[in-house]
């Protein structure tokens, strides 16, 4: 008989792994903050070129280790496969010493695994994946001074009829946030697009994480919600823009509480979610994604 799912618990985090040290390191690795980003979200032509690089690592070691979610693994060596994945495109695991909160230590990992009830920000350790759940794989690549993020869920084995609907509503919601980025409109068209696709089917988009600008730095401060936050965040979308659509889609309530690790976020009545994210670049003709492998 296979062992029975119950709530997620911490498990033991394994010694930090090596980057050789012919591998940059973004500026934040080994100090208590990240440098606020005051260049704003439209890149050049060039620096796009550079974030199409680093989005492509970051999408192929997505579904390397995506690849690996099944009953019986770990979340630990989940994280391994990403971290060698992204070494040996010559770039640095972003989220590998990436500061918290005051006086919290730095994300320890390589990639963020959130397994069922884990909204985000999972740390991968000794925890066990059991058939049917929900794997968040969130996996950032940094090369040439820019970052490319994305992240995808898994089913490890068949999955319920339940948690599939989840997970394939919340990729098609991303999509849905996606396509609605044109240039002229403002950014909270996205998260209204993306919760209304969301409460067709009872589920709440999470409201207190969201996507974010991303290139030179990891989040540049450009926030775009996944809930229909008008008039806020009215920034207006403009050709050569680069962020993230990253949707939370819970199958409950999306009360969330953190652990004393710091980082690991939890739906306080354990429903279960689902995440997708894309870096995407805005174009004349509407959004491109790009964390394709
Ligand atoms: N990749 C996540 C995002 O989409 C951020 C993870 S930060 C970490 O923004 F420190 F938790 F890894
Ligand atoms: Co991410
Ligand atoms: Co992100």
């Amino acid at each position: 008989m296979s062992p029975v799912r119950e709530h997620i618990a911490k498990g033991h985090v394994s010694p930090r792994r090596d980057v050789p040290a012919s591998i940059a390191r973004p500026e934040y690795v080994g100090r208590a903050v990240a440098t606020e980003w005051t260049g704003g979200d439209v890149h050049s032509a060039e620096t796009i070129e550079r974030i199409r690089e680093s989005a492509k690592i970051a999408a192929g070691a997505l579904q390397e280790v995506g690849r690996h979610v099944a009953p019986g693994v770990t979340t630990d060596e989940l994280d391994r496969i990403g971290h060698e994945y992204v070494l040996d495109h010559g770039a640095y695991p972003s989220t590998l010493g990436y500061p918290g909160a005051a006086g919290r230590p730095p994300f320890p990992k390589a990639l963020c695994t959130s397994v069922n009830e884990v909204i985000c920000h999972g740390i991968p350790d000794s925890t066990v994946i059991y058939d049917g759940d929900i794997v968040k794989v969130d996996i950032t690549a940094y090369k040439n001074d820019v970052h490319g993020d994305n992240c995808g869920s898994f089913i490890a084995g068949e999955g319920s009829a339940e948690a599939k609907q989840l997970v394939e509503v919340t990729h098609e919601a991303m999509m849905r946030g996606i396509k609605a980025a044109r240039v002229g409109r403002e950014v909270n068209i996205i998260g209204r697009v993306i919760e209304k696709y969301a409460q067709r089917f009872g589920y709440e988009s999470v409201r207190n994480y969201t996507g974010h600008g991303v290139g030179p730095a990891f989040h540049t401060g450009l926030i775009i919600p996944h809930y229909d936050a008008a008039p806020m965040h009215d920034d207006v979308i403009e050709p050569g823009m680069v962020f993230t659509v990253e949707p939370m889609l819970c199958m409950g309530s999306q009360d969330s509480s953190e652990w004393d690790d710091g980082w690991t976020v939890v739906t306080n009545d354990r429903s279960w979610v689902a995440q997708f994210e894309h870096t995407i670049v805005i174009t004349e003709e509407g959004a491109e994604v790009l964390t394709l492998p």
